[in-house]
């Protein structure tokens, strides 16, 4: 069965209902994200149990950013979960992307580490107040440049930035703020999920849509009828 590029944010109120969205998607999608909410909630290590029971991707998103030894020393204190992709922000510098990457050789972890470039919150101002650049392209290139030459090995970005990086070939693409359906209002907006993976996203990820609709399962076989022929599947 062909998997869906997608990892379903598991943002749940409560890990019971992550672990019944684990249950009932992980044979039609590639992996699920855990970040902040469900990672410091209750029950969160039955969670990843379930993820990894059912042999889907774990994405723990927990944008680490702090001095290099800091982070190096909670990679190597997630070594147990040893979780296959895991976030950090690229601000944090290149000293510290290397060295999160050195931890993942030397605790011989299979984890991929995808850089955070902007967050999509911050806009011009912000971007200028706190990076002294107004371009916020730009700036999310000089991002993906310096994870880049750090090596890690992949990026957060927004389906905007994805034509802005596409020189970037070796870095893994993860595409957040996406829509499967349009909104009658949100035609011209949103990047929807066969454009951000057309246009280079290796994957997207995918909450509130899916884990908020009343039928989770038959909203992504409806979108499989609706779009089978289109490179959005992977074995
Ligand atoms: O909006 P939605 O519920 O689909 O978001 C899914 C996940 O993607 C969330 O966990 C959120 O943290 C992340 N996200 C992001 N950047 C955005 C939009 C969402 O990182 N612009």
């Amino acid at each position: 069965m062909k998997k869906f590029k997608a990892f379903i944010a598991l943002d749940c109120k409560t890990n019971n209902e992550n672990i019944r969205i684990v249950k009932n998607l992980s044979s039609q999608v590639f992996g699920f994200k855990v970040g902040y909410r469900s990672f410091y909630s209750k029950d969160s290590e039955k969670l990843l149990a379930e993820i990894k029971k059912n042999k889907c991707f774990l994405f723990l998103d927990l944008k680490l950013h702090d001095i290099p030894n800091t982070v190096t020393t909670a990679i190597t204190s997630l070594s147990k979960i040893n979780p296959d992709y895991l976030t950090l922000h690229i601000s944090g510098g290149k000293t510290m992307l290397e060295q999160s990457l050195i931890t993942i050789k030397k605790n011989k972890l299979k984890t991929k580490l995808l850089g955070v470039t902007l967050l999509t919150s911050l806009d011009r101002k912000d971007s200028k107040l706190i990076f002294s650049e107004k371009n916020t392209n730009s700036l999310v290139y000089k991002f993906a440049n310096i994870a880049n030459e750090s090596k890690i090995h992949g990026l957060i970005c927004s389906g905007q930035d994805l034509g802005n990086l596409q020189l970037f070939k070796k870095l893994i693409k993860i595409t957040p703020g996406v829509k499967l359906f349009a909104r009658k209002d949100d035609q011209k907006r949103v990047t929807f999920v066969h454009d951000a993976l057309k246009n280079g996203a290796d994957y997207v990820v995918i909450g509130r849509e899916i884990i908020d609709s009343k039928n989770p399962l038959e909203l992504l076989k409806k979108y499989y009828e609706e779009n089978k022929n289109k490179d959005l599947w992977t074995n």
